[in-house]
């Protein structure tokens, strides 16, 4: 048998295709496929196909070209209730007329499961999301927390192996979110339920996710790991949308293996990376992240490239400090500098040294 890659895989996307109308395409070209029990993020900003690949894999929709497949089979042509996927979806809220014991109740329903089996699993599912008191009670009478953790429970009750959930976590407080992160990981973890999650939230994708597929345009610009993201970003787009982020412009001048030299419109020349830069005299972007950047020369590591730069601005964070600079003619150059005993806190208007090591700064395109 052809061996396609991926056949150990649960939730496969095969170039998938999406219009609408007949003309733009949404969803452009989309290949991934997630193994059994992986809590894959979809993350982008508005309008970039996040919602349409959920709908695709839930069978709202259908894919105007490619396939998208299940345990190795494609389901383009089941309807979505028999794709045994659970949901939880903004649009998709809790039937208002019935408890909360019978909103568990109806999936299983649905299912013909009988009486006391639907009973001991709406038990089961309203105890797992901590709300076993409320069964009797209908979601008009819950906080908004309350009814996005019933309809967690919902989505599980019949243990469905894939969970698809669209902005879960939107309508709460900082505080009830964070909290709702860590139990909606910790129940896919333990029951070895495969997820796909999303969000346009950078920080829950980066802390919920075993692996993040950063969308744009109905494009996947990076499928990586959350470390990976944030420190090896392959582009200008996900530098800048993960994270924060430094950028200065200039011109690849040298380009030599796993090294380049960029001369910055200022006329400053510097060593970087070279990431998705491939000839000398092409625009490039660099990037550097501003906890890599160091001013204090005791702490500026062997080999550390040294720029002159202005401060414009110095924050007292309590835990680390926030400087913003002028650096080759960017005004908005941000370091971050964790708060230590000998760390020098610096005042306006001063002319300072800065530098980075040579591998943590990006040469990427300039688009
Ligand atoms: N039912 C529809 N009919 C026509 N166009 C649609 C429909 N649903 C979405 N679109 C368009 O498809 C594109 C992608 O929309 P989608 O809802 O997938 O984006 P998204 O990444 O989920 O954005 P958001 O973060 O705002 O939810 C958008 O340009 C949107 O206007
Ligand atoms: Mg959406």
């Amino acid at each position: 048998m052809p061996d396609t890659g991926n056949s150990d895989a649960f939730v496969a996307f095969e170039r998938v295709q999406k219009s609408y109308d007949g003309e733009t395409l949404v969803v452009k070209d989309l290949n991934l496929s997630l193994p059994k029990g992986e809590f894959l993020t979809m993350l982008g900003p508005s309008g970039s196909g996040k919602t349409t690949c959920l709908m695709m894999l839930a069978g709202f929709e259908t894919a105007t070209h490619g396939e998208i497949k299940l345990d190795g089979v494609s389901i383009n042509n089941i309807p979505p209730h028999k794709r045994g996927i659970g949901m939880v979806f903004q649009n998709y809220a809790l039937f208002p007329h019935m408890t909360v014991a019978e909103n568990l109740s109806f999936p299983l329903e649905v299912r013909k499961m009988g009486k006391s089996d639907r009973e001991a699993k709406v038990k089961r599912a309203l105890d797992m999301v901590e709300m076993g008191a409320f069964g009797g009670r209908r979601p008009a009478q819950l906080s908004g927390g309350q009814q996005q953790r019933i309809a967690l429970a919902r989505a599980l009750v019949f243990e469905p192996e894939l969970v698809l959930m669209d902005e879960p976590l939107g309508a709460l407080d900082k505080q009830l979110r964070e909290k709702m992160q860590f139990e909606i990981t910790d129940l896919a973890h333990r029951l070895g339920i495969t997820v796909v999650y999303v969000t346009h939230d950078q920080t829950e994708a980066l802390t919920m996710s075993d692996r993040v597929a950063v969308f744009n345009d109905g494009r996947i610009q990076q499928l990586a790991p959350p470390d990976q993201l944030y420190e090896q970003p392959e582009n200008s787009f996900v530098a800048q949308f993960i994270g924060e982020n430094n950028t200065l412009e200039g011109t690849v001048a040298e380009i030599k293996g796993d090294h380049c030299v960029v001369k910055l419109d200022g006329g400053e020349v510097i060593d970087a990376k070279p990431v998705n830069v491939t000839k000398v005299g092409e625009r490039t972007r660099v990037s550097i992240r501003p906890e890599r950047v160091e001013y204090n020369k005791d702490r500026l590591q062997e080999g550390a490239h040294t720029l002159k730069a202005k401060v414009l601005e110095f924050i007292y964070m309590g835990d680390i400090f926030r400087t913003r600079l002028e650096v080759a003619g960017n005004r908005e150059f941000v370091i971050k500098t964790r708060n230590a005993p000998d760390q020098v806190r610096l005042t306006p208007g001063t002319e300072i040294e800065i530098g980075w090591l040579p591998e943590d700064c990006r040469a990427l395109d300039a688009n």
